[in-house]
């Protein structure tokens, strides 16, 4: 009886371990997962998309961390929360743009590329390491850049 006991508790803790450690590990460890991270980072960094031989980084500096200016004056955001903060509401659409939707029009205004396509590897890729940015970050949709 006093064996099983011992037993009994020694897998109730493994089985609490697990569970506590089961969220971080998935997270921080999850190989697909971070590789669509690092393939995003690249295309942020390389992909002209066939466009004006702009790349993401271009405007949005430090691989999206900083703010910018365009030579007109018109702000740059910081991407460190947008995945944090789309969907939101575009004026000059008049209508609700998701994430992946606002990456396809800088592709196709910006870049003046072909924007990929949704559920292709390259937006997820894009919209993976731009959430891995905001990672942490609240939720805010609507909200502004930081
Ligand atoms: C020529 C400069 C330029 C390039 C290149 C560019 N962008 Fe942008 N981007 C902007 C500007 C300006 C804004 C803000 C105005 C707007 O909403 O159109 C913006 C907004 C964004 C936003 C919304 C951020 C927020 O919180 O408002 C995302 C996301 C984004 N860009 C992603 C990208 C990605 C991904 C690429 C590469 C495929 C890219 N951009 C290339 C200029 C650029």
């Amino acid at each position: 009886m006093k064996i099983l006991n011992k037993h009994a508790l020694a897998s109730f803790v493994l089985l609490a371990a697990a569970g506590l450690l089961a969220p971080a590990v998935a997270a921080a460890g999850e190989p697909q997962l971070d590789q669509a991270v690092q393939q995003g980072k690249d295309l942020f960094s390389h992909a002209t998309f066939g466009g004006n031989g702009k790349v993401c980084e271009s405007c949005h500096l430090a691989g999206g961390t900083k703010p910018g200016q365009l030579p007109n004056g018109k702000a740059i955001p910081s991407l460190n929360n947008a995945a944090a903060i789309f969907p939101r509401f575009n004026p000059k659409a008049n209508k609700v743009v998701t994430l992946g939707e606002q990456v396809r029009n800088c592709v196709a205004k910006a870049l003046q590329g072909n924007p990929p396509e949704y559920g292709s590897a390259e937006l997820n890729a894009i919209v993976s390491y731009l959430t891995f940015l905001a990672q942490g970050k609240p939720v805010d949709m609507g909200g502004k850049p930081q």
